[in-house]
């Protein structure tokens, strides 16, 4: 324990009244079937990454618990899912585009009222900072803003009829059936929405299970939820991923597998349902970005880009910048810059003004990054920042290696934590082929001035990866981008629009291009006798 990570622990009287956790929070309630039930049976404590300070001892929080739901609860919540769906002929998959779009619209109202409790929980469940955590809600609200307003827009293309080679066709995306949504806890709320809130408005139903960790923040929203959709639409349930989950995905009755994770968890998922072609998973994987400096790079810029892309939120976004390739005429001045930037990041506790570095969820996380950090040093690398690899408790506080070889865990494991690997180069093919060979392919960060060069690079990556930035970190957003990878980083797209589609199939009404077919439609549509064909044009 070092002198700088001694000071980061406070006591509980140091917190600001308005964002302290009175008393533990029990949660016995789980939603099934449009109903709150009250689990009787163990429950899960809720360890939050802060320690608290008393006297000369530090002290875990247990913030709460929440309940530890057998296969029982599970079969029963996707039973309650499955019979909403009724084979495609429930009232939620039949509904209108316009009303579905109303319940979700409710709920949206429901859950902005909890945006305090839902941030205060983001900060004491895993840590992250009280500005990134007010971010991570209000952008999920948008993101449900701009589902709806993208859903509309796919109603409107829809409500049209296609003439061709003698056919007229009306074509419009339908559900696919039982989704089973679950998110990461880096992003608890946001991640796991962005395939919970698309899954729902195109007409499936789902069983939800939270994150590992940022489990209670979702309790507030459980009465938005159980108020806003018809019973069984949606189900809530807690527990062991292997025991609930496990047990859904051996039914065959799990029609959709939202999962964001790692490639090994959602291998292991995929494998137990006993009907892989149809079962339709989205992922989102594991991921090993690098950033490529090159030597005429501004060097400002990739340094800020770097700082935001290896530790913003402690390194742990599946998007985070995780090595980092600097040319290695420059590297010298690149780690001085670097490492003077990440002296300047405020340690503490979440909901302190202006701080970045904060404690980590994960139980065992800060031994795994000692061992990576070990691990490096032991093949020739050096920590170069001061402070670099202290810990307290929960609490690494970041661990700059330099140099960085393929003889290190960290050249191609995925830290997902703040250890950042420089690797020197001096041939563009180094982090061309790093990249070819990863296991990995979800973006790339390119810095530099030289258009050719850049080009040349650029070029290099566009069948290796989703997406490449040039002169920024790689991230996520905007989220009407198409946000996806390659190899073990990820399963389908999404984006605000492409969630839409890839929680939906196309199905068309088609006729011969007959004066009496053509009457038949004229019928159909003028005295709304079907609910898909129809031309009604959603404002
Ligand atoms: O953890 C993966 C997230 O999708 C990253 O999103 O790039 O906006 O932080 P972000």
């Amino acid at each position: 324990m070092g002198t700088l990570t001694n000071t980061i622990f406070i006591s509980a009287e140091s917190i600001p009244e308005k964002f302290r956790i009175s008393q533990p929070i029990e949660q016995r309630e789980y939603l099934i079937n449009g109903e709150m039930k009250i689990w009787s049976g163990n429950l899960n404590p809720v360890l939050s990454p802060v320690f608290l300070r008393h006297g000369s001892e530090f002290k875990q929080e247990i913030i709460g618990s929440t309940p530890l739901l057998t296969s029982t609860e599970s079969l029963e919540a996707l039973e309650a899912a499955t019979n909403a769906y009724d084979l495609g002929k429930g009232v939620w998959p039949t509904m209108s585009v316009i009303q579905r779009i109303e319940h979700v619209e409710n709920f949206l109202t429901a859950m902005r009222v909890k945006r305090d409790e839902v941030v205060t929980l983001l900060m004491w469940e895993i840590g992250k900072t009280l500005r990134d955590s007010e971010r991570e809600f209000d952008r999920t609200c948008d993101y449900i803003v701009e589902t709806i307003k993208a859903y509309k827009e796919l109603d409107r293309n829809s409500a049209k009829f296609v003439d061709e080679q003698g056919f007229m066709a009306q074509i419009r995306r339908v559900p696919l059936g039982v989704s089973l949504c679950m998110g990461p806890y880096n992003y608890p709320l946001n991640e796991t929405f962005t395939t919970l809130i698309p899954a729902l408005i195109m007409g499936n139903t789902v069983v939800f299970k939270p994150a590992k960790y940022g489990v209670l923040l979702i309790r507030p929203l459980l009465d938005a939820f159980a108020k806003s959709f018809p019973a069984g639409v949606i189900n809530i349930i807690y527990g062991r991923g292997r025991e609930t989950v496990g047990a859904l995905m051996e039914t065959g009755k799990v029609d959709v597998f939202a999962f964001i994770g790692t490639n090994k968890g959602a291998n292991e998922l995929k494998r137990l349902h006993p009907k892989p072609h149809r079962l339709k998973a989205i992922l989102g994987l594991d991921a090993k970005n690098p950033a490529i400096v090159l030597p005429d790079a501004d060097l400002d810029n990739a340094v800020s880009e770097c700082i935001a892309g290896s530790l913003s939120f402690n390194g742990q976004r599946c998007t985070a910048l995780k090595i980092l390739f600097v040319h290695e005429s420059i590297v010298e001045e690149f780690i001085a810059r670097f490492n003077y930037r990440v002296s300047q990041l405020k340690a503490g506790m979440p909901w302190e003004e202006g701080v970045s570095l904060t404690p980590l969820p994960e139980p065992g996380k800060v031994e795994y990054l000692k061992g990576l950090v070990e691990d490096a040093t032991a093949h020739g690398a050096r920590v170069v920042n001061e402070n670099g690899g202290e810990y307290q408790h929960t609490f690494f506080y970041p661990a700059v290696l330099y140099p960085v070889n393929a003889k290190m865990r960290l050249y191609s494991e995925e830290q997902f934590g703040p250890v950042v690997p420089i690797v020197p180069f001096t041939s563009d093919d180094e982090p061309i082929d790093y990249v070819v060979n990863s296991n990995f392919g979800q973006q790339v960060s390119i810095f530099g001035t030289d258009s050719k060069r850049l080009a040349r690079i650029m070029d290099a990556f566009v069948n290796q990866v989703g997406r490449i930035n040039l002169n920024t970190q790689s991230q996520r957003g905007p989220d009407t981008f198409p946000f996806n990878g390659r190899k073990d980083s990820a399963e389908g797209t999404l984006s605000i629009a492409d969630a839409l589609r890839v929680f939906s199939i196309r199905t068309l009404v088609s006729i011969k291009n007959t004066e009496a077919n053509k009457q038949i439609l004229s019928t159909i549509i003028r005295n709304r006798e079907s609910a898909f064909l129809s031309t009604d044009y959603i404002l």
